[in-house]
Formats: C-alpha cells, sequence, structure tokens
C-alpha cells in the first residue's frame, strides 16, 4: 500500500485527479470503478476541468458504481445515480450506455444483485476509487462482512445511516439497505485509490494503515492487493505513529 500524505482536502483532489487522468490518457477506453459521498466530490471537479481544458476525454470510458441505495427510485435527489450525473456524468462527455450504476429498486433485490455481480465478472476494472467510512466500511461492506463476499444487499449499520443523515431532512429518511458491490468485487480490480480526508477519518486512517487484517475492518483487506494508493491530508493523518 502506498500511502501519500498532502496537505489538505484541495491537495488531495488534485493528486487523486492526477492519478486518473494519467490512467485516462494511457488507456482512453479504461474502466473506472467510481465511489460517491462527499470525499471524492473534489477529485470529480478536478477532472471535470481536465475535461474542459481538453486534457481528458470520458468518449470511451466505462465505469462501474461501487453502490446504490434500495428503497430510493433513481430520480431522488440522493440516489447515487442521481449524484453521479450531478458531480460528474453530466459535465463530461460520458456516455449514458457507458454508465454502470446498480439499479436497486425491484421486487427481487436478489436478483438485481446477482445482475450487477455478473456485469462485473464480465469485465476487469482498471482503477477503483474508494471512500473509507468511519467504521472502515469500503462501499457498503460493514464491519463483519466476509472477505469473499461479492456484490449483495446490505443492511446498513446505523454508523452508516447516522453519517448519511446529513444529506436526508431526517435520519427516518435514511434508506436501511444498499446494494453494494462485495469486497472480493473491489478487491478484483487493477488498482485502488482510496481517499481519506479530515479529522472524521482519524480513527479509520489509524486502523488501516497501523492495524491488523481481519474482517471487523473491512478497509484492512486492501493490505492483500499488491497495487493500492492510499491519499490522506495532513487532518485525517493525524493519528499515525509510523
Ligand atoms: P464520505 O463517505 O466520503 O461521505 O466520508 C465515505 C464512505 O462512507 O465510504
Amino acid at each position: 500500500m502506498k500511502v501519500i500524505k498532502v496537505k489538505n482536502y484541495e491537495e488531495l483532489s488534485a493528486t487523486a485527479s492526477e492519478v486518473i487522468a494519467e490512467l485516462m490518457k494511457e488507456k482512453n477506453d479504461a474502466i473506472l470503478g467510481l465511489a460517491t459521498g462527499s470525499t471524492p466530490i473534489g477529485l470529480y471537479k478536478n477532472l471535470i476541468k481536465k475535461y474542459e481544458n481538453k486534457e481528458i476525454s470520458f468518449q470511451n470510458i466505462r465505469s462501474y458504481n461501487l453502490d446504490e441505495y434500495c428503497e430510493l427510485p433513481r430520480e431522488h435527489k440522493e440516489s447515487y445515480y442521481t449524484f453521479m450525473h450531478r458531480n460528474l456524468f453530466d459535465h463530461v462527455d460520458m456516455k449514458e450506455e457507458n454508465i454502470n450504476i446498480p439499479s436497486s429498486v425491484g421486487s427481487d433485490l436478489n436478483k438485481l444483485a446477482k445482475e450487477y455481480n455478473d456485469k462485473l465478472n464480465s469485465v476487469k476494472v482498471d482503477l477503483q476509487v474508494l471512500g473509507i467510512g468511519g467504521n472502515g466500511h469500503i462501499g457498503f461492506n460493514e464491519p463483519g462482512t466476509s472477505f469473499d463476499q461479492e456484490t449483495f444487499i446490505v443492511e446498513l449499520a446505523e454508523k452508516t445511516r447516522q453519517d448519511n443523515a446529513r444529506f436526508f431532512n431526517s435520519i427516518d429518511e435514511v434508506p436501511h439497505h444498499a446494494i453494494t458491490m462485495g469486497i472480493k468485487n473491489i478487491m478484483n480490480a487493477k488498482q485502488i485509490l482510496l481517499l481519506a480526508s479530515g479529522a472524521g477519518k482519524q480513527e479509520a486512517v489509524k486502523n488501516l494503515i497501523e492495524g491488523p487484517i481481519t474482517e471487523k475492518f473491512p478497509a484492512s483487506v486492501l493490505k492483500k492487493h499488491g497495487n493500492v494508493i492510499v491519499i490522506i491530508d495532513e487532518e485525517a493523518g493525524k493519528l499515525l505513529t509510523k
């Protein structure tokens, strides 16, 4: 795991966008695994700027998102489908047919999970972007999830619902379930880029970098992957001793 320490969120976003832009220039039909949450918003803003400056194009890029809430229609302002369009896709030349976000509304959720899993297994993601939950989750793989888990329907941890309540009018509106890539799908990517910023991630960053590999802390599995870049800012790295 290569750890890059930067000063603040602005630098973190710029550095992450350089990593992705380099890949897109080398391989104009790269497959990107994308993430939602507050952390990657700055990265996406930088990618939009690079597109506007004609440095990169999304014309042939394909994307697979990590997860999606159940119980929310795609048009809901907090669905991850809407999030990705608002924060990236609507501003670049990405083709709608190249965008893959799990479908999560239907009578047979397990079937939808299997369909997304089959899609993932038919490709090789070149680079997977990840945030990290305060409890160490990656995607919505909450503590205790098996490292062998593939795409599934997850019941969200209370901590995750509380963390995400800021986007909704009240915690009661936060969905209880989501469809998420499993840890096995995430680990299948050729390269992984994990971003962590701010004081809220100090414990998680310490556990990730200095803690043991354990299913109790899902992100720790990344130590078993040979090609991971972790970018943290000063605030997020405050508890590191090494
Ligand atoms: P955040 O979420 O970027 O909004 O902090 C990260 C995550 O929960 O994976």
